[in-house]
């Protein structure tokens, strides 16, 4: 099933689903957040139970989305997107803008390679300590004990948040599907709290829109040439180009981007105007203007403007 083309009319499961809203989002007053929510049950009994809070799931699974926004139907007070959190966080939320963060049971990534894909990460944390506002806290679960006492004394060191709570096996009013599977089989449960403390933002590094014009027409032989064509800028920013699909008039450019491993796929228009050409993202991409898609939409047009 295809929820990017769900309508809230049509199937009001799907309502709760944001597809591609401006970001930031305009969030009211009390919001809060869980990241990788699973199967969405403790995230339903949990907006149910606190209806005067705007509850917002981010998880990157769409099997999870779905699964979620089906429980969900009928429910005012929960959004749903299906995106990578680790990336995304701070480009979704506004610095301060929420009171309660949760992650329950996140995959700890245990190995050195995947180090930077943790909740320590720095990127992460920073993203964390941003959207959350002064006074509001971050809660992780885990069965790992090593991870637990890693985050405590990671997150311990972030200039704006503070361990507000360290126990084991916590007596929760709702519970996740991972927690019961984890205490069934005798395993601990840890529970880690930060609260925030001051004032601190993370840079965004999204923007709405882009769009650039070349004063060239370009050729179904120029588009060919972009095929299979790669680039990227540093260490985290790549892309590449795929296959380009004509209409007679516009085209669309398969591209794919990768920020840090966010990965997005998504088309290029590339459409004739005045004479010359103009590049935008198509509109029903669904892609973030992250800095690798602002990067492929330069670089596409700069070899499509040299004839390259
Ligand atoms: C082990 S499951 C736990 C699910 C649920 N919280 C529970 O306790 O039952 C971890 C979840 O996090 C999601 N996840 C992993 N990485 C993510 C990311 N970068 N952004 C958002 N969700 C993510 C996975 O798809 C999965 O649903």
């Amino acid at each position: 099933m295809d929820i990017l083309s769900a309508t809230t009319q049509a199937q009001p499961q799907y309502g709760v689903i944001l597809t591609n809203p401006p970001l930031p989002l305009e969030t009211p007053e009390h919001s809060q957040l869980e990241i990788g929510f699973g199967n969405g049950e403790f995230t339903v009994q949990y907006a149910e139970a606190h209806p005067k809070v705007m509850l917002y799931g981010v998880e990157i699974s769409q099997a999870c989305v779905l699964k979620c926004a089906r429980r969900a139907a009928g429910l005012g007070n929960l959004r749903i997107l299906n995106t990578d959190a680790r990336y995304m966080l701070r480009e979704v939320f506004r610095p301060e803008s929420l009171e309660r963060i949760f992650m329950q049971f996140p995959c700890p990534w245990s190995s050195n390679k995947q180090a930077h894909r943790r909740v320590t990460a720095k990127d992460f944390s920073d993203g964390l300590a941003s959207v959350l506002r002064v006074g509001g806290a971050f809660e992780m679960l885990t069965d790992d004990e090593p991870y637990s006492l890693e985050v405590r004394e990671v997150l311990g060191r972030h200039e704006a948040l503070e361990l507000s709570a360290y126990e084991v096996n916590p007596k929760r009013a709702i519970t996740t599907k991972y927690e019961r599977t984890w205490l069934e089989e005798g395993k601990n449960i840890y529970r880690v709290e930060f609260t925030k403390r001051a004032k601190f933002a993370a840079e965004r590094r999204t923007v709405q829109e882009m769009h650039i014009k070349i004063n060239r027409q370009v050729s179904g032989q120029d588009l060919e040439a972009l095929r299979n064509v790669e680039g990227k800028e540093g260490a985290k920013t790549f892309w590449k180009f795929g296959r380009a699909f004509s209409d007679g008039e516009s085209c669309l450019l398969e591209t794919l981007t990768s920020d840090d491993e966010f990965m997005q796929e998504f088309y290029i228009m590339i459409i004739p105007r005045d004479g010359g050409t103009l590049l935008r993202l198509d509109k029903t991409a669904k892609a973030f203007l992250t800095p690798a898609v602002r990067a492929a939409l330069s670089d596409s047009a700069a070899r499509l403007d040299e004839g390259r």
